[in-house]
């Protein structure tokens, strides 16, 4: 069933769709009844006067602790929100591939959660699936070896049915790892390397994160007006006049954002979700999916000194509940004269392009298809679930759903061509390469030439991945829409 008649059948097609509405309010105890849910909230500026927070920097060794903290994400107005250590979100973990990393965790929510290093190759009992949860109170010793090219990952909750909620709340933090051929590339480090994570927010009058999912926003994801960076609204960072490293992970449920500048300028993507890409690509913007990271380098000598650019999002088309608003995201002020010496290297990286033929096995996922409504909860505000799902199928912790040969060569084909949500997609306990894209957009994008762990599967389009699969164990594949995979659109893969 398409969303557009799964919405009628309930009542909230076009004519219906203000009863609809109140009828939600009254029973699901939601207060943005004159909002229309079936598209993403419009998005409010903030003011960019408050500087843009760079997040602790941290090594192996240091505790993380989940707990309720208080943060002003606007300025003035300081909430209760979560986080990993001081105020929200978590410090970003810069390590050194080969390096063994500890991390002692303690659970000091009232309810279970764990944590997911998306985006590194960790055993599979490390890897926090949902079936290995912390309960309330408890602590974890996380510990794994970093066996991998040199990345931008990031950590965060994956309890079923609650990662949502967690996430969007405030618990989510970056991981770099660092090796001496990236080092040896000489890329804008320091002070002109800026890890930013992007998140949409919605906040309460006292400026605490609200998260309550309508029975729309399970469908199309929970989002919100106010869009921060590190942790904070509309921000603003100054700037010398040369190439910066921004390194930019979208750490929202279910908004995408289309990244470009303000003044239309192009910037180079050098990376993704598994590191860096053969070659610097050239774009004026990029579409980034919950989940996905991007590696870009920005050119602020381009920019007349005592200037202003936006890192903004532009519209885009593709789908009908979000992209249809121009918003800016970090204002940057180009302060100062500096001298570059960076030079952009040719060549970034050498991935080896796995080939069809070696693979051995095609597997076929439809995810295009909402249905098996039935009873069950989401985070106990709905009494539906289900409308997600994968070839037909809603996440069960203890179903094997595919079984993979260890070191074999799979493509993996998601097939969207009957959705009419985006859907993207992103398997544990591995990196694939983007092997073809028919429909939507047609082809394999620039931040797709590299080793990814999520891949953007829009309306319309069938994307085929693939992948050797080299760790052992019991992992997820699944929508990072996290409404979505809340909702059950999550499968368990077993390599043996
Ligand atoms: Cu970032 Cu299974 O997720
Ligand atoms: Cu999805």
């Amino acid at each position: 069933m398409k969303r557009n008649d799964f919405l009628k059948t309930l009542g909230f097609g076009s004519a219906g769709l203000l009863m609809g509405e109140s009828l939600l309010s009254s029973c699901m105890n939601h207060d943005m009844a004159t909002m229309d849910m079936t598209t993403a909230p419009t998005v409010v500026e903030g003011a960019f006067t408050t500087i843009l927070p760079i997040l602790e920097t941290i090594t192996s060794g240091t505790a993380l602790n989940a707990r309720s903290q208080n943060a002003a994400i606007v300025a003035g107005k300081t909430g209760q929100v979560l986080g990993y250590k001081n105020g929200i979100l978590g410090p970003t973990f810069r390590v050194q591939r080969g390096s063994t990393v500890t991390i002692p965790f303690t659970n000091g929510l009232s309810e279970e959660t764990n944590i997911h290093w998306h985006g590194l190759l960790v055993p599979a009992a490390m890897d926090g699936h949902p079936s290995q949860m912390v309960t309330a109170g408890q602590s974890f010793n996380y510990t794994f070896k970093i066996d991998q090219a040199a990345n931008m990952a990031w950590y965060h909750p994956h309890p079923h049915e609650k990662t949502g909620k967690q996430v969007f709340t405030g618990l989510a933090g970056m991981f770099i790892v660092e090796s001496p051929e990236e080092k040896a590339l000489n890329l804008p480090s320091d002070a002109y390397e800026l890890p930013l994570v992007i998140q949409d927010k919605r906040l309460d009058t006292t400026g605490a994160i609200m998260y309550s999912p309508t029975l729309e926003e399970v469908m199309i994801g929970y989002m919100g007006e106010t869009i921060t960076v590190n942790g904070v609204s509309s921000p603003f960072q100054p700037v010398t006049t040369r190439m910066y490293r921004l390194r930019v992970l979208n750490g929202s449920n279910g908004r995408m954002y289309n990244l470009a500048l303000s003044n239309g300028n192009s910037f180079m993507v050098i990376g993704s979700d598994g590191g860096l890409l053969p070659v610097p690509e050239t774009v004026t913007s990029l579409l980034l999916a919950p989940g996905e990271r991007a590696d870009l380098l920005v050119d602020f000598s381009k920019i007349a000194l005592n200037s202003e650019v936006y890192l903004q999002s532009n519209s885009f088309s593709g789908v009908s509940s979000q992209g249809s608003q121009t918003f800016k995201i970090l204002k940057f002020m180009v302060n100062k004269t500096e001298t570059d010496t960076f030079k952009m290297p040719t060549s970034l990286n050498s991935i080896t392009p796995l080939s069809t033929a070696s693979a051995t096995k095609t597997r076929t996922f439809d995810i295009g298809v909402m249905m098996n409504m039935g009873s069950g909860g989401h985070g106990g505000t709905m009494a539906m679930k289900g409308m997600h799902t994968i070839n037909g199928k809603i996440f069960n912790m203890d179903r094997i759903d595919e079984s993979v040969a260890l070191n074999s060569t799979e493509i993996w084909e998601f097939d969207n061509t009957n959705g009419d949500e985006p859907h993207p997609m992103h398997l544990h306990g591995t990196f694939f390469q983007v092997s073809s894209r028919t429909g939507g957009r047609g082809n394999i994008l620039s931040h797709e030439k590299g080793l990814k762990d999520t891949v953007l599967v829009m309306p319309g389009e069938k994307v085929r991945i693939i992948t050797k699969f080299e760790k052992v164990g019991k992992f997820v594949f699944h929508c990072h829409n996290l409404e979505h995979e809340d909702d059950g659109m999550m499968l368990n893969f077993e390599v043996k």
